[in-house]
Parts: structure tokens; sequence; C-alpha cells
């Protein structure tokens, strides 16, 4: 018999620590309300910030797309199943991003992995924000180059790796997030892209949660991710940058090459919902219901529509999370090692069609239980 032991007592571990995970049972009925163990809920737990996965004209051209072009793709995009979806959305999303040209991969943590090995490898560096999201940390250290980490939007930190370590290598890749996940905050790429362009360096700079995504930042050396799995309210990653790295990872990045080509459904889906971003402004609406809830919580400002809640201790965020969902609300608690030991927080997310009494009531809660 195969002794199972060592996992087991990792299990065990997990859960004696509070940071067991488990998987509930969620259905949908609209962008906001959840039913989870059959019981209704309302989220503030979604990455869906535009709340677009619920948009009839989305759902109808995810629906066209499966009656015209059927369920699958069949096979990678270099075989059969480049579907000429791909090529309108790539476009689109390369308009928004302003940059020359795209590529889509099948998420964006299958878009990191695809992409960073392929831009550097054994003797290059990368420089990385520390609270960069694990898909970037897998894919920088499946790169084999050397990874050094700055404290978080510490530009000063950065610039001194930089210094110490840039003439040792061949290429070198800064990382950074445009908005962080866990913290919903902003990355200072404006320093960053001085500091690329001082060292020689590309910038790689992960979009996916921000709910803009269409600054105007444009250069050479700067390489744009995202994914339609969150604003977008599909599934899948991309790359947006000039034509030359464009092309470039299109014909060496592994995860793009030897995976399956997303269903028309998604690809369908995508060009509607990232039409209905660019024709509407969703986003204003957004940022009222953040700022109310901003004000009604004495939080700063927010810049983004995270917002975390700190409470350290993970059996802590548990509970809390629990006595919402008692009052009819889900909240995602984040743990370790999602987020750094003792930083156990409530990430609220805020939705556009999040209505104002909930909004207020949540609000209310956060004072009572946090
Ligand atoms: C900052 C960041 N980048 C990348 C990803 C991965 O994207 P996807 O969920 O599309 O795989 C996530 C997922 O949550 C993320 O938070």
């Amino acid at each position: 018999m195969t002794d199972l032991s060592y996992y087991s007592q990792l299990i065990h571990n997990k859960k004696d620590s509070y940071n067991y995970r488990l998987l509930h049972n969620f259905e949908f009925i609209s962008s906001t309300k959840i039913k989870k163990n059959n019981r209704l809920l309302t989220s503030f737990c979604s990455n869906d910030y535009l709340g677009l996965s619920f948009n009839k004209n989305v759902i109808r051209a995810a629906k066209n797309a499966i009656s015209k072009y059927g369920a699958g793709s069949a096979s990678s995009r270099f075989v059969c199943g480049n579907l000429s979806l791909y090529k309108i959305l790539e476009q689109d999303i390369a308009n928004y991003m302003n940059c020359d040209d795209s590529i889509i991969f099948s998420s964006g943590y299958i878009t990191a992995i695809g992409v960073i090995p392929a831009l550097v490898g054994k003797n290059d560096i990368i420089i990385a924000d520390k609270l960069i999201h694990s898909c970037l940390i897998d894919a920088a250290i499946l790169s084999q180059a050397k990874l050094l980490r700055f404290n978080h939007n510490d530009i000063v930190h950065c610039q001194k790796l930089l210094d110490q370590n840039r003439d040792k290598y061949n290429k070198c890749l800064i990382i950074t997030e445009s908005v962080f996940s866990m913290d919903g905050d902003l990355g200072d790429i404006k320093q960053l892209h001085k500091l690329s362009n001082t060292y020689n360096s590309l910038l790689l700079i992960d979009y996916a949660h921000d709910i803009d995504m269409n600054d105007k930042i444009i250069a050479d050396n700067i390489i744009k991710m995202g994914t339609l799995s969150k604003s977008i309210a599909n599934l899948g990653g991309f790359i947006a940058a000039n034509n030359i790295i464009i092309d470039y990872l299109r014909n060496y990045s592994k995860s793009l090459i030897y995976s399956t080509a997303l269903p028309p459904s998604i690809l369908a889906g995508s060009v509607k919902a990232l039409e209905i971003i660019r024709q509407n402004n969703l986003q204003k609406k957004l940022y009222k219901n953040i700022t109310l809830f901003c004000s009604l919580t004495n939080i700063n400002n927010a810049k983004s529509a995270i917002i975390p809640i700190i409470v350290k201790d993970s059996l802590k965020a548990l509970n809390i999370a629990k006595l919402f969902e008692e009052k009819g609300y889900l909240l995602s608690a984040i743990r370790p090692p999602t987020v750094a030991k003792n930083s156990a927080r409530l990430r609220i997310t805020i939705n556009v069609n999040h209505m104002k009494k909930d909004i207020i009531n949540v609000a209310n809660l956060i004072k009572e239980f946090c």
C-alpha cells in the first residue's frame, strides 16, 4: 500500500490553522444574487464587477455562437480551433488596450504560464512586486530566470534591486499589477515604466482586476496582461503589446500552442461584453457604488472595486464571513497562503448592480462585526 501520510498530515495542518479550503455548491441567479447550498444570498465577492455575466445581449451572443459554430473548439488554435471570432476579439482588445495587437489564451493563469517563460529564461532576471498574483510567481519560477521581489509598490527598493543585479543578466522583466487583487490598490506604473526604460527592461503589467483597463500608456517595452474572466464576464486571458511581442508570443508560448482553443460561446460573449463596456460608461456607475460604500465605512476613497477589511486572524475572518452569511450576504474570507500570514481579510468587491440598500447594510454590518 502506498503511504499517503505525508498528504494527510498537510491536510491536517491546513485544518489546524483554519486555512483549509472547502468547495461549496453555488448557483448564480444574477450578477449579485447567488444561492449557496440552496440559500439565496447577495454576493459581495464576485469579480464580475460590471455585472455583464447576466447581460441579456452577452448571453444571446454566446447562445447564437453555440448554435452557429457548436459547443467546443475541437483543437488547438494552430490546428483548426482558431475561429474567426478570435481575430475580432483580438483586434477589439488591442484597440481597447491602446496596443498594436493582442493574443488570447484560455485563462489568465494560462496566459502567465505561457508568456513569462517565453519572454525570459535561465540567464535573465525577473524583478517583481511582492504582492503579485500566484500565477505570475509560478510562471516566473517556471521560466528559470532569477526571481527577486521588491517590497509592495516600493520604487526605491525596485531600483536598488535593478542597480545591484541588472548588469549580471541578459534580459530583465519587471512585473506589477495595475490593481492588486487582494488589496485593491494600484501599481505605480508610471515610475516602474521609467525604471524599465532606464534599465533596459520589459515591464509586464497585469490588468486582471482593473475596471477601466484602457490607460493610455504605450511603449514597445510594455506588455499588458489581462483576463476575460472578471469585468469581461467570460473566461480567458490575453496579452496586448506591440506587433513584434505578439508575433513572438504566438510562436513561443507553449500554453497557447499545446492547449485547446476557447469555445465559440466564450469568444462571442467576450466580444459582446467588450462592446458594451466601450459603449456604456458602466464604470461611472460602479465608482458611484464604491464611493458610497467608502463614505459609509470611513474608508479612504478606494481606487478600485476591491476593498479589503484586514482582520489578521484566519478564524476571525471565517467567523465574520459566517455572520454576514446569516444576514444574507456572501463575502469571501481570504486567508494564507493567498495573502501573507497574519493578514487574513474579508475581500469585499463592489458591483455595478448592487442596490443602495445592500451597500448600506453591508457597510453597517462591517461596523458591527469588524
Ligand atoms: C491578478 C490576477 N492575475 C491573473 C489571474 C488569473 O486569471 P484567471 O482567473 O482568468 O485565470 C487572477 C485571478 O484571480 C488575478 O487575480
